[in-house]
Protein backbone atom coordinates (compact mmCIF):
# COMPACT_ATOMS: atom_id res chain seq x y z
CA UNK A 1 0.00 0.00 0.00
CA UNK A 2 2.87 2.29 0.79
CA UNK A 3 3.35 4.97 -2.10
CA UNK A 4 6.77 6.03 -0.15
CA UNK A 5 10.11 4.46 -0.38
CA UNK A 6 11.23 1.61 1.90
CA UNK A 7 13.78 3.28 3.79
CA UNK A 8 11.49 6.07 4.01
CA UNK A 9 9.88 4.54 7.00
CA UNK A 10 11.67 1.81 7.32
CA UNK A 11 12.37 0.07 11.14
CA UNK A 12 16.17 -1.06 10.88
CA UNK A 13 17.00 -3.60 13.23
CA UNK A 14 21.03 -2.95 14.18
CA UNK A 15 23.20 -5.82 14.42
CA UNK A 16 26.98 -5.26 16.44
CA UNK A 17 28.23 -8.63 14.75
CA UNK A 18 30.96 -9.35 17.30
CA UNK A 19 27.80 -9.68 19.65
CA UNK A 20 25.05 -11.28 17.61
CA UNK A 21 26.29 -15.14 17.92
CA UNK A 22 29.22 -17.14 17.80
CA UNK A 23 28.95 -20.39 14.88
CA UNK A 24 32.49 -21.40 15.08
CA UNK A 25 33.08 -21.54 19.19
CA UNK A 26 35.29 -18.83 19.41
CA UNK A 27 34.01 -16.65 21.30
CA UNK A 28 33.15 -14.07 18.97
CA UNK A 29 30.34 -13.20 16.92
CA UNK A 30 30.34 -13.58 13.10
CA UNK A 31 28.48 -13.32 9.99
CA UNK A 32 27.43 -17.00 9.88
CA UNK A 33 26.17 -16.65 13.47
CA UNK A 34 24.26 -13.61 11.90
CA UNK A 35 22.70 -15.97 9.10
CA UNK A 36 21.61 -18.48 11.60
CA UNK A 37 19.20 -16.05 13.50
CA UNK A 38 17.66 -14.06 10.43
CA UNK A 39 14.61 -16.08 11.27
CA UNK A 40 14.37 -14.16 14.53
CA UNK A 41 14.69 -10.68 12.99
CA UNK A 42 11.83 -11.48 10.40
CA UNK A 43 9.47 -12.59 12.61
CA UNK A 44 10.10 -9.51 14.87
CA UNK A 45 8.72 -7.38 11.70
CA UNK A 46 11.56 -4.88 10.92
CA UNK A 47 12.09 -4.04 7.44
CA UNK A 48 16.12 -3.93 6.69
CA UNK A 49 19.33 -4.98 9.06
CA UNK A 50 22.37 -2.69 9.46
CA UNK A 51 25.23 -4.65 10.66
CA UNK A 52 28.38 -2.82 12.16
CA UNK A 53 31.54 -3.35 10.74
CA UNK A 54 32.80 -6.29 9.82
CA UNK A 55 35.73 -5.84 8.23
CA UNK A 56 39.56 -6.58 7.95
CA UNK A 57 40.57 -4.39 11.27
CA UNK A 58 43.12 -4.86 14.23
CA UNK A 59 40.17 -3.98 16.46
CA UNK A 60 41.63 -1.03 18.03
CA UNK A 61 37.92 0.60 18.01
CA UNK A 62 36.12 -2.85 17.46
CA UNK A 63 35.65 -2.73 13.81
CA UNK A 64 35.54 1.29 13.33
CA UNK A 65 39.22 0.95 12.27
CA UNK A 66 39.65 -0.40 8.84
CA UNK A 67 42.93 -2.15 7.56
CA UNK A 68 41.10 -3.43 4.26
CA UNK A 69 37.61 -2.36 3.36
CA UNK A 70 36.54 -4.46 0.96
CA UNK A 71 37.18 -8.08 2.65
CA UNK A 72 35.91 -9.58 5.94
CA UNK A 73 37.91 -10.23 8.98
CA UNK A 74 38.77 -13.73 9.48
CA UNK A 75 37.24 -13.23 12.92
CA UNK A 76 33.69 -13.11 11.46
CA UNK A 77 34.63 -14.86 8.29
CA UNK A 78 34.43 -14.50 4.53
CA UNK A 79 33.17 -12.47 1.63
CA UNK A 80 31.53 -15.52 0.36
CA UNK A 81 30.22 -15.83 4.03
CA UNK A 82 28.56 -12.43 3.97
CA UNK A 83 27.14 -13.22 0.25
CA UNK A 84 25.24 -16.15 1.85
CA UNK A 85 23.83 -13.98 4.69
CA UNK A 86 23.34 -11.25 1.75
CA UNK A 87 21.15 -13.71 -0.34
CA UNK A 88 19.28 -15.11 2.81
CA UNK A 89 18.66 -11.78 3.80
CA UNK A 90 16.60 -11.08 0.14
CA UNK A 91 15.04 -14.12 0.81
CA UNK A 92 13.70 -13.31 3.87
CA UNK A 93 12.36 -9.90 1.70
CA UNK A 94 14.93 -8.15 4.54
CA UNK A 95 17.14 -5.17 3.32
CA UNK A 96 20.80 -5.13 4.54
CA UNK A 97 22.77 -1.49 5.24
CA UNK A 98 26.43 -2.29 6.12
CA UNK A 99 28.84 0.53 7.32
CA UNK A 100 31.29 2.55 5.76
CA UNK A 101 33.99 4.34 7.91
CA UNK A 102 34.85 6.97 5.40
CA UNK A 103 36.33 9.32 7.83
CA UNK A 104 39.54 7.50 9.19
CA UNK A 105 40.76 3.81 8.70
CA UNK A 106 43.67 1.95 10.23
CA UNK A 107 47.14 2.89 11.04
CA UNK A 108 47.85 -0.50 9.55
CA UNK A 109 45.67 0.29 6.69
CA UNK A 110 48.52 -0.13 3.56
CA UNK A 111 47.21 3.22 2.72
CA UNK A 112 48.58 4.29 6.16
CA UNK A 113 51.44 2.15 6.09
CA UNK A 114 52.93 3.73 3.28
CA UNK A 115 51.72 7.32 3.92
CA UNK A 116 53.70 7.56 7.48
CA UNK A 117 56.73 6.09 5.87
CA UNK A 118 58.38 9.52 4.05
CA UNK A 119 57.59 13.13 2.94
CA UNK A 120 57.44 11.67 -0.64
CA UNK A 121 55.95 8.06 -1.04
CA UNK A 122 52.71 7.89 -3.54
CA UNK A 123 50.33 8.25 -0.43
CA UNK A 124 52.32 11.13 1.43
CA UNK A 125 49.24 13.13 1.06
CA UNK A 126 46.44 10.72 2.20
CA UNK A 127 46.49 12.01 5.21
CA UNK A 128 46.77 14.81 6.96
CA UNK A 129 50.29 15.64 7.65
CA UNK A 130 51.71 18.85 9.44
CA UNK A 131 55.07 19.87 11.32
CA UNK A 132 55.39 20.78 14.70
CA UNK A 133 55.76 24.51 15.72
CA UNK A 134 59.18 25.50 16.36
CA UNK A 135 58.72 24.33 20.27
CA UNK A 136 57.87 21.09 19.06
CA UNK A 137 54.18 20.86 19.71
CA UNK A 138 51.17 20.25 17.50
CA UNK A 139 49.65 23.13 15.11
CA UNK A 140 46.86 23.59 16.95
CA UNK A 141 44.61 22.70 20.35
CA UNK A 142 42.58 20.06 18.60
CA UNK A 143 41.55 17.20 20.67
CA UNK A 144 40.37 14.07 19.99
CA UNK A 145 37.47 12.37 20.61
CA UNK A 146 38.29 9.82 22.90
CA UNK A 147 41.05 11.53 24.77
CA UNK A 148 44.09 13.78 24.65
CA UNK A 149 45.12 15.40 21.52
CA UNK A 150 43.93 15.12 17.76
CA UNK A 151 47.84 14.86 16.39
CA UNK A 152 50.09 12.12 16.81
CA UNK A 153 53.87 11.98 16.28
CA UNK A 154 55.36 10.12 13.49
CA UNK A 155 58.95 10.25 14.02
CA UNK A 156 60.20 9.05 10.01
CA UNK A 157 58.54 11.96 8.85
CA UNK A 158 59.34 14.45 11.67
CA UNK A 159 55.53 15.32 11.55
CA UNK A 160 52.54 15.20 13.30
CA UNK A 161 49.22 13.09 11.63
CA UNK A 162 45.64 14.10 12.43
CA UNK A 163 42.70 11.79 14.50
CA UNK A 164 39.66 12.73 15.13
CA UNK A 165 39.13 9.61 17.41
CA UNK A 166 42.08 6.85 18.40
CA UNK A 167 45.60 7.72 17.34
CA UNK A 168 45.04 4.27 15.61
CA UNK A 169 42.62 6.17 13.50
CA UNK A 170 44.51 8.85 11.65
CA UNK A 171 41.92 10.74 9.26
CA UNK A 172 42.04 10.57 5.77
CA UNK A 173 42.50 13.44 3.51
CA UNK A 174 39.39 13.86 1.58
CA UNK A 175 40.50 16.81 -0.33
CA UNK A 176 43.17 14.54 -2.35
CA UNK A 177 41.83 13.24 -5.18
CA UNK A 178 43.07 9.81 -4.97
CA UNK A 179 41.32 9.79 -1.71
CA UNK A 180 38.11 10.31 -3.31
CA UNK A 181 38.64 7.92 -5.38
CA UNK A 182 39.56 5.48 -3.00
CA UNK A 183 36.04 5.99 -0.87
CA UNK A 184 33.94 6.15 -4.44
CA UNK A 185 35.42 2.37 -4.86
CA UNK A 186 34.54 1.15 -1.73
CA UNK A 187 30.99 2.04 -2.32
CA UNK A 188 30.47 0.19 -5.58
CA UNK A 189 32.22 -2.43 -4.76
CA UNK A 190 29.43 -2.94 -1.89
CA UNK A 191 26.53 -2.26 -4.04
CA UNK A 192 28.08 -4.40 -6.65
CA UNK A 193 28.13 -7.05 -3.97
CA UNK A 194 24.23 -6.55 -3.48
CA UNK A 195 23.97 -4.41 -0.23
CA UNK A 196 21.02 -2.11 0.22
CA UNK A 197 22.50 1.12 0.99
CA UNK A 198 25.29 2.36 3.83
CA UNK A 199 25.09 3.53 7.45
CA UNK A 200 27.89 5.93 7.15
CA UNK A 201 30.64 6.67 10.10
CA UNK A 202 31.10 9.45 11.80
CA UNK A 203 30.27 11.39 7.98
CA UNK A 204 30.83 15.14 10.43
CA UNK A 205 34.41 14.79 10.76
CA UNK A 206 35.53 14.11 7.66
CA UNK A 207 38.63 16.14 7.12
CA UNK A 208 39.87 18.26 3.63
CA UNK A 209 41.91 20.96 3.56
CA UNK A 210 42.35 22.22 7.23
CA UNK A 211 45.10 25.05 6.96
CA UNK A 212 45.52 27.47 8.47
CA UNK A 213 44.92 25.16 11.74
CA UNK A 214 43.40 27.67 13.78
CA UNK A 215 43.11 26.64 17.34
CA UNK A 216 39.49 25.84 18.51
CA UNK A 217 37.91 28.35 21.23
CA UNK A 218 36.06 27.54 24.52
CA UNK A 219 33.38 26.17 24.25
CA UNK A 220 31.07 28.56 26.70
CA UNK A 221 28.53 25.83 26.79
CA UNK A 222 30.39 23.35 28.98
CA UNK A 223 29.69 22.97 32.44
CA UNK A 224 31.37 20.30 34.46
CA UNK A 225 28.26 18.49 35.39
CA UNK A 226 27.20 14.92 35.67
CA UNK A 227 27.47 13.46 32.22
CA UNK A 228 29.95 11.45 31.54
CA UNK A 229 30.59 13.50 28.61
CA UNK A 230 31.70 16.22 31.16
CA UNK A 231 34.71 14.51 32.17
CA UNK A 232 36.60 14.48 28.62
CA UNK A 233 37.91 17.75 27.09
CA UNK A 234 36.60 17.09 23.73
CA UNK A 235 33.39 18.95 25.28
CA UNK A 236 35.11 21.61 26.48
CA UNK A 237 35.59 23.58 22.72
CA UNK A 238 33.74 24.72 20.20
CA UNK A 239 35.00 22.66 17.04
CA UNK A 240 36.30 24.69 14.62
CA UNK A 241 34.80 24.49 10.67
CA UNK A 242 37.84 22.71 10.21
CA UNK A 243 37.79 20.36 12.83
CA UNK A 244 34.14 19.30 12.56
CA UNK A 245 31.42 19.97 9.74
CA UNK A 246 33.85 21.47 6.83
CA UNK A 247 32.36 22.32 4.34
CA UNK A 248 33.85 20.04 1.67
CA UNK A 249 32.03 17.03 3.74
CA UNK A 250 29.30 17.96 0.80
CA UNK A 251 31.49 17.37 -1.43
CA UNK A 252 31.39 13.23 -0.19
CA UNK A 253 28.24 13.33 0.22
CA UNK A 254 26.85 14.26 -3.36
CA UNK A 255 29.46 11.85 -5.01
CA UNK A 256 27.92 9.05 -2.64
CA UNK A 257 24.78 10.00 -3.84
CA UNK A 258 25.62 9.81 -7.22
CA UNK A 259 27.14 6.87 -7.15
CA UNK A 260 23.79 5.22 -5.46
CA UNK A 261 21.68 7.15 -7.70
CA UNK A 262 23.48 4.81 -10.48
CA UNK A 263 22.03 1.75 -9.02
CA UNK A 264 18.58 0.01 -9.27
CA UNK A 265 16.19 -0.68 -6.48
CA UNK A 266 16.83 2.47 -4.08
CA UNK A 267 19.88 2.25 -2.51
CA UNK A 268 19.86 3.98 1.03
CA UNK A 269 22.77 6.54 2.11
CA UNK A 270 22.20 7.47 6.26
CA UNK A 271 25.11 9.35 7.52
CA UNK A 272 25.65 9.57 11.56
CA UNK A 273 26.50 13.24 11.82
CA UNK A 274 26.42 15.36 14.83
CA UNK A 275 27.95 18.94 16.09
CA UNK A 276 28.75 20.56 19.50
CA UNK A 277 25.94 21.27 22.04
CA UNK A 278 23.28 19.45 21.01
CA UNK A 279 22.80 20.53 17.39
CA UNK A 280 22.40 17.40 15.32
CA UNK A 281 19.20 18.43 14.06
CA UNK A 282 20.19 21.61 12.30
CA UNK A 283 23.44 19.76 10.92
CA UNK A 284 21.38 16.73 9.96
CA UNK A 285 19.16 19.20 7.10
CA UNK A 286 22.82 20.34 5.93
CA UNK A 287 23.36 17.17 5.29
CA UNK A 288 20.46 15.89 3.77
CA UNK A 289 19.16 18.40 1.46
CA UNK A 290 18.32 17.51 -2.24
CA UNK A 291 21.39 15.65 -4.08
CA UNK A 292 23.03 14.24 -1.02
CA UNK A 293 22.56 11.64 1.45
CA UNK A 294 18.81 9.93 1.90
CA UNK A 295 19.13 10.63 5.57
CA UNK A 296 20.97 11.36 8.80
CA UNK A 297 21.42 9.23 11.85
CA UNK A 298 19.80 12.08 14.37
CA UNK A 299 21.45 12.21 17.92
CA UNK A 300 18.79 13.88 19.51
CA UNK A 301 17.34 10.69 21.36
CA UNK A 302 20.69 8.83 21.93
CA UNK A 303 21.88 11.82 24.85
CA UNK A 304 23.79 9.40 27.38
CA UNK A 305 22.04 10.26 30.29
CA UNK A 306 18.38 9.72 28.64
CA UNK A 307 15.54 12.40 28.54
CA UNK A 308 12.95 12.67 30.57
CA UNK A 309 9.39 13.50 28.73
CA UNK A 310 9.38 17.28 28.28
CA UNK A 311 12.97 16.68 26.57
CA UNK A 312 11.91 13.76 24.65
CA UNK A 313 8.61 16.25 23.48
CA UNK A 314 11.35 18.71 22.55
CA UNK A 315 13.65 16.32 20.33
CA UNK A 316 10.36 15.40 18.68
CA UNK A 317 9.30 18.35 18.02
CA UNK A 318 12.31 20.19 16.69
CA UNK A 319 13.01 16.35 14.95
CA UNK A 320 8.95 17.45 12.92
CA UNK A 321 9.97 21.36 12.42
CA UNK A 322 13.14 20.13 10.64
CA UNK A 323 11.91 17.02 8.50
CA UNK A 324 7.98 16.84 8.61
CA UNK A 325 7.25 15.87 5.59
CA UNK A 326 9.92 13.72 4.75
CA UNK A 327 11.65 10.67 5.53
CA UNK A 328 14.74 12.18 5.37
CA UNK A 329 15.92 11.51 8.94
CA UNK A 330 16.19 8.27 11.24
CA UNK A 331 15.60 8.09 15.01
CA UNK A 332 17.26 5.90 17.08
CA UNK A 333 17.50 5.29 21.12
CA UNK A 334 19.71 3.34 21.30
CA UNK A 335 23.07 1.60 19.82
CA UNK A 336 26.39 0.27 20.29
CA UNK A 337 27.58 3.80 21.74
CA UNK A 338 25.47 4.76 24.54
CA UNK A 339 23.41 2.83 27.39
CA UNK A 340 21.14 0.43 26.80
CA UNK A 341 17.85 2.44 26.58
CA UNK A 342 15.61 0.08 29.17
CA UNK A 343 18.25 1.74 31.77
CA UNK A 344 19.08 5.13 30.90
CA UNK A 345 15.64 6.49 30.22
CA UNK A 346 13.62 8.17 32.43
CA UNK A 347 14.88 6.66 35.32
CA UNK A 348 13.45 9.31 37.66
CA UNK A 349 9.89 7.34 37.01
CA UNK A 350 11.69 4.15 39.28
CA UNK A 351 9.43 1.10 37.50
CA UNK A 352 8.86 -2.17 38.82
CA UNK A 353 10.32 -4.64 36.42
CA UNK A 354 6.94 -5.20 34.64
CA UNK A 355 6.82 -1.59 33.80
CA UNK A 356 10.48 -1.05 33.18
CA UNK A 357 8.83 -3.77 29.76
CA UNK A 358 6.22 -1.37 29.37
CA UNK A 359 8.08 1.53 29.39
CA UNK A 360 11.13 -0.39 27.00
CA UNK A 361 7.76 -1.43 24.84
CA UNK A 362 6.46 2.31 24.45
CA UNK A 363 9.85 3.58 23.76
CA UNK A 364 9.93 1.09 20.76
CA UNK A 365 6.98 1.98 19.66
CA UNK A 366 6.65 5.87 19.74
CA UNK A 367 10.08 5.68 18.10
CA UNK A 368 8.67 3.60 15.37
CA UNK A 369 5.26 5.56 14.89
CA UNK A 370 7.79 9.06 14.06
CA UNK A 371 7.68 10.11 11.12
CA UNK A 372 11.26 8.83 8.81
CA UNK A 373 12.99 5.49 9.69
CA UNK A 374 14.26 4.01 12.96
CA UNK A 375 16.72 1.83 14.09
CA UNK A 376 16.57 -0.84 16.74
CA UNK A 377 19.63 -1.63 18.30
CA UNK A 378 19.76 -5.81 19.13
CA UNK A 379 18.63 -6.47 22.38
CA UNK A 380 16.31 -3.78 22.92
CA UNK A 381 13.11 -5.64 21.19
CA UNK A 382 14.07 -7.75 24.67
CA UNK A 383 13.99 -4.76 27.17
CA UNK A 384 17.43 -5.52 27.98
CA UNK A 385 19.04 -3.89 30.72
CA UNK A 386 22.64 -2.01 30.39
CA UNK A 387 25.76 -4.25 32.10
CA UNK A 388 27.12 -2.19 34.80
CA UNK A 389 29.45 -4.91 36.45
CA UNK A 390 32.20 -5.48 33.47
CA UNK A 391 34.97 -5.74 35.84
CA UNK A 392 37.91 -3.54 34.59
CA UNK A 393 40.05 -6.87 33.44
CA UNK A 394 37.24 -7.69 31.54
CA UNK A 395 36.34 -3.92 29.63
CA UNK A 396 37.28 -3.33 26.39
CA UNK A 397 36.62 -0.39 24.77
CA UNK A 398 39.28 2.02 24.87
CA UNK A 399 37.07 4.81 25.35
CA UNK A 400 35.79 3.62 29.00
CA UNK A 401 39.54 2.16 29.48
CA UNK A 402 41.05 5.90 28.92
CA UNK A 403 38.67 7.19 31.40
CA UNK A 404 38.78 4.97 34.25
CA UNK A 405 36.97 4.49 36.59
CA UNK A 406 35.32 8.21 36.12
CA UNK A 407 33.54 6.78 32.88
CA UNK A 408 33.02 3.23 31.42
CA UNK A 409 33.04 3.96 28.30
CA UNK A 410 30.43 1.25 25.62
CA UNK A 411 31.23 -2.09 26.82
CA UNK A 412 27.91 -1.73 29.04
CA UNK A 413 25.74 -1.88 25.82
CA UNK A 414 28.15 -4.59 23.70
CA UNK A 415 27.79 -7.83 25.80
CA UNK A 416 26.97 -10.73 23.37
CA UNK A 417 23.23 -11.76 22.69
CA UNK A 418 21.76 -14.46 24.85
CA UNK A 419 19.31 -16.56 23.31
CA UNK A 420 18.21 -19.42 25.36
CA UNK A 421 18.34 -19.86 29.25
CA UNK A 422 19.10 -23.01 29.32
CA UNK A 423 21.95 -23.35 27.09
CA UNK A 424 25.74 -22.69 28.70
CA UNK A 425 26.45 -19.18 27.62
CA UNK A 426 22.90 -18.57 27.05
CA UNK A 427 23.47 -20.23 23.49
CA UNK A 428 25.88 -17.12 22.36
CA UNK A 429 28.72 -19.60 21.92
CA UNK A 430 29.63 -23.24 22.07
CA UNK A 431 32.86 -21.82 23.87
CA UNK A 432 33.79 -21.39 27.46
CA UNK A 433 34.14 -17.92 27.36
CA UNK A 434 33.14 -14.83 25.33
CA UNK A 435 34.44 -11.55 24.47
CA UNK A 436 32.92 -9.46 26.18
CA UNK A 437 31.47 -11.45 29.44
CA UNK A 438 27.64 -12.68 28.95
CA UNK A 439 25.58 -10.63 31.11
CA UNK A 440 23.55 -12.88 33.60
CA UNK A 441 21.29 -10.17 33.96
CA UNK A 442 19.86 -10.82 30.49
CA UNK A 443 19.07 -14.46 30.73
CA UNK A 444 15.80 -14.15 32.08
CA UNK A 445 15.24 -12.47 28.83
CA UNK A 446 16.87 -14.74 26.24
CA UNK A 447 16.17 -14.19 22.43
CA UNK A 448 14.55 -17.00 21.45
CA UNK A 449 12.78 -17.66 25.06
CA UNK A 450 11.22 -14.43 24.70
CA UNK A 451 10.20 -14.96 20.74
CA UNK A 452 8.37 -17.94 22.52
CA UNK A 453 6.48 -16.04 25.59
CA UNK A 454 3.27 -14.37 24.68
CA UNK A 455 3.77 -11.81 26.98
CA UNK A 456 7.57 -10.52 25.85
CA UNK A 457 8.44 -7.37 24.51
CA UNK A 458 9.16 -9.15 21.82
CA UNK A 459 6.21 -10.60 20.93
CA UNK A 460 4.50 -7.29 21.99
CA UNK A 461 6.71 -5.01 19.29
CA UNK A 462 6.60 -7.80 16.63
CA UNK A 463 2.13 -7.79 17.15
CA UNK A 464 2.78 -3.71 16.78
CA UNK A 465 4.75 -3.61 13.84
CA UNK A 466 2.72 -5.40 12.17
CA UNK A 467 -0.16 -3.80 12.85
CA UNK A 468 1.82 -0.90 11.62
CA UNK A 469 2.38 -2.00 8.59
CA UNK A 470 -1.20 -1.86 7.89
CA UNK A 471 -1.73 1.70 8.77
CA UNK A 472 -1.64 4.22 5.79
CA UNK A 473 -0.73 7.03 8.30
CA UNK A 474 2.21 5.14 9.33
CA UNK A 475 3.30 3.69 6.03
CA UNK A 476 1.83 5.92 3.14
CA UNK A 477 2.68 9.64 3.96
CA UNK A 478 5.73 11.20 6.22
CA UNK A 479 3.20 13.73 7.97
CA UNK A 480 2.71 14.52 12.04
CA UNK A 481 0.99 16.60 14.14
CA UNK A 482 2.01 18.98 16.49
CA UNK A 483 3.40 17.31 19.57
CA UNK A 484 0.97 18.45 22.31
CA UNK A 485 0.09 16.24 25.93
CA UNK A 486 0.46 17.03 29.65
CA UNK A 487 4.10 16.71 31.42
CA UNK A 488 4.08 12.90 31.03
CA UNK A 489 2.29 12.54 27.96
CA UNK A 490 3.45 13.01 24.48
CA UNK A 491 0.33 12.68 21.94
CA UNK A 492 0.56 13.87 18.09
CA UNK A 493 -1.10 12.84 14.68
CA UNK A 494 0.01 10.38 12.11
CA UNK A 495 -1.85 11.78 8.95
CA UNK A 496 -2.17 10.18 5.49
CA UNK A 497 -4.99 10.84 3.06
CA UNK A 498 -7.02 8.25 4.01
CA UNK A 499 -6.40 8.01 7.86
CA UNK A 500 -5.89 9.87 10.73
CA UNK A 501 -3.75 7.93 13.47
CA UNK A 502 -3.57 10.03 17.10
CA UNK A 503 -0.56 8.20 18.75
CA UNK A 504 -0.87 8.52 22.52
CA UNK A 505 2.11 7.71 24.91
CA UNK A 506 1.24 7.77 28.46
CA UNK A 507 4.14 7.69 30.43
CA UNK A 508 2.23 7.69 33.94
CA UNK A 509 0.42 4.54 33.18
CA UNK A 510 3.67 3.77 31.24
CA UNK A 511 1.12 2.70 28.04
CA UNK A 512 0.06 3.25 24.68
CA UNK A 513 -3.48 4.16 22.51
CA UNK A 514 -3.63 4.65 19.15
CA UNK A 515 -6.88 5.81 17.97
CA UNK A 516 -8.36 7.07 14.35
CA UNK A 517 -9.99 10.43 14.59
CA UNK A 518 -11.80 12.91 12.43
CA UNK A 519 -10.63 16.51 12.02
CA UNK A 520 -13.55 18.58 12.04
CA UNK A 521 -15.65 16.22 14.06
CA UNK A 522 -16.50 17.57 17.94
C1 LIG B 1 31.07 6.29 15.34
C2 LIG B 1 30.81 4.87 15.78
C3 LIG B 1 31.68 4.57 16.97
C4 LIG B 1 33.13 4.74 16.60
C5 LIG B 1 33.37 6.14 16.04
C6 LIG B 1 34.71 6.23 15.39
O1 LIG B 1 30.61 7.22 16.24
O2 LIG B 1 29.46 4.67 16.02
O3 LIG B 1 31.45 3.28 17.48
O4 LIG B 1 33.94 4.54 17.72
O5 LIG B 1 32.42 6.47 15.05
O6 LIG B 1 34.73 5.52 14.18
CA1 LIG C 1 33.06 -16.86 15.84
Amino acid sequence: MSSLKWWENAVIYQIYPRSFQDSNSDGIGDLNGITSRLDYIANLGVDAIWISPFFMSPQYDFGYDVSNYCDVNPEYGSLSDFDRLIEETHNLNLRLLIDIVPAHCSFLHPWFEESRKSKDNPKSNWFHWVDPKPDGCPPNNWLSFFGGPAWSWEPRRQQYYLHNFLPQQPNLNYANHEVQDALNKVARFWFDRGVDGFRLDAVHTINGDCEPYKDNLPNPNFNLGNLPQDRQPFFRQLHDIAQLNQPVIQEFTKTFRKIANKYDGDRFLMGEVDGDNGNATNISKIFSEPGRLHATYNFDLLKWTGLNVSELKNAISNAREAFNGTGRLCFAFSNHDVPRSATRQLSPLELTSEKQDNLQLLLLQLQTSLIGSSCVYQGEELGLPDVSDIQFDKMKDPWGLNFYPEFRGRDTCRTPMVWEKSKPMGGFTAANESWLPIATSHLEKAGLDMARCENSVYQKFSNFLKWRKKQPAMVTANIMSHVSGGPKEIIFDRISETQILRCKFDFELVKSTFSEVTYGAS
